[in-house]
């Protein structure tokens, strides 16, 4: 009888030990201000923007009436909302006014097996030099769903109307998994290509997209960049990170926020623990297994994939919306009354980027 009440003893000094731990980690937060690093409201309220874009009604997601179009995000106002029917893309640009910013958010994929997405990650090369930039290696197939798809021209040109309707609002970019490095693309792009320079970007769940000369230049023009990451979430750890082939790997840019849970039984708390500004702090995500695809669907509390299955399955009704659709059947949802300008500079810009790239 005596040693069950010993190791009670054992397990209520763990326990207390634990506390204090706990106590010590919220004053060393405190103590160090990481506030103007990572700011834990914005951050769920962006994760909500990253789930509401996963929606497959456009009507609602449209007329921000979905069942995730509330909470933290009520108010917002839909600008434009694309969806690429060729590559299964989907992304909105809109105002959250009560932050007074543009919000632009990518969705993840929409595949019946997230599993084979993921298993496709491990193999992905870097393999393509990303444009002007001497050194710079990112994944040819996550660079080629922003910059070469409908998303950009329409994206681009969205903002440029809300910045002329409203003022130089700060953007603010998101999106989970392959929509996090979609958004990592639009938020450089935005900021080295068309000057804007409040550019935020906060990202969920998302892979690695290039090497560390890229990383680097990325962090130069994006500074005010959080990439969060969840417990074993296993995408950030794709595609690999080598360490012995410093100049041939992946790596992330910082900088990271490694969100897991800590305590035992009942008494689970979550952490949301600040890493350093490498972009593969060990002491971060690096330091678990990632091994886990549960992890990766949800993030602060909130659900990240499709409210339905099915690949890229569209639910429109399309006699009560306004909206445009080119030859290859991809779908441009506007604010506007028809502004046929839209169609006309993407199938523009197309050819100047043929050409650029030719
Ligand atoms: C965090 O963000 C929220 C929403 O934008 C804002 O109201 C709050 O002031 C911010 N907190 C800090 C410490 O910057
Ligand atoms: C690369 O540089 C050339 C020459 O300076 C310029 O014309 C082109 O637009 C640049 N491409 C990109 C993608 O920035
Ligand atoms: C983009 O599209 C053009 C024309 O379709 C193609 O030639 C080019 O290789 C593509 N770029 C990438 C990065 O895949």
């Amino acid at each position: 009888m005596d040693r069950p009440r010993w190791l009670k003893l054992v397990f209520l000094i763990s326990l207390l030990m634990l506390c204090h731990g706990r106590t010590n980690l919220a004053f060393k937060f405190k103590h160090q201000d990481y506030s103007h690093i990572y700011n834990q409201t914005l951050a769920k309220i962006l994760a909500e923007y990253a789930s509401a874009v996963y929606m497959t009604d456009l009507t609602e997601l449209f007329t921000w009436t979905c069942s995730r179009c509330n909470d933290l995000t009520k108010g917002f106002e839909m600008i434009e909302l694309i969806v690429d029917v060729q590559y299964c893309l989907q992304a909105f640009v809109g105002v959250a006014h009560d932050l007074n910013a543009i919000i632009i958010a990518f969705r993840g994929t929409q595949e019946n097996s997230i599993q084979n997405w993921i298993e496709d990650l491990l193999w992905k090369q870097l393999d393509l030099n990303y444009p002007n930039i001497s050194d710079a290696m990112v994944h040819r197939g996550f660079y080629f769903a922003y910059h070469n798809t409908t998303v950009r021209p329409v994206v681009v040109n969205a903002v440029k109307r809300t910045r002329k309707l409203y003022g130089k609002f700060p953007v603010m970019v998101t999106g989970h998994s392959m929509g996090g490095a979609m958004a990592s693309f639009c938020a450089l792009d935005l900021a080295v290509n068309f000057g804007i320079h409040n550019v935020q970007l906060m990202t969920f769940g998302q892979p690695r997209v290039g090497n560390a000369a890229f990383a680097s230049y990325f962090t130069e023009h994006v500074p005010k960049t959080i990439r969060v990451t969840n417990g074993n979430d296993i995408v950030p750890h794709l595609p690999p990170y080598y360490s012995l082939f410093p100049q041939k790997t992946y790596h992330h840019f910082p900088r990271e926020v490694w969100t897991h849970n800590i305590g035992i039984g009942t008494l689970v708390y979550m952490i949301e623990q600040i890493c350093d500004g490498s972009g593969e702090d060990p002491s971060c995500s690096r330091s678990v297994s990632g091994d886990s695809i549960t992890d990766h669907k949800k993030y602060l509390g909130i659900d990240m994939q499709a409210d339905t299955w099915g690949s890229c399955r569209i639910v429109m009704d399309y006699s009560a919306l306004q909206y445009q659709m080119d030859l290859a059947g991809n779908i441009v949802l506007s604010k506007d009354p028809v502004s046929p300008s839209i169609i006309q500079s993407i199938t523009q810009e197309d050819n100047t980027r043929s050409n650029v790239q030719n």
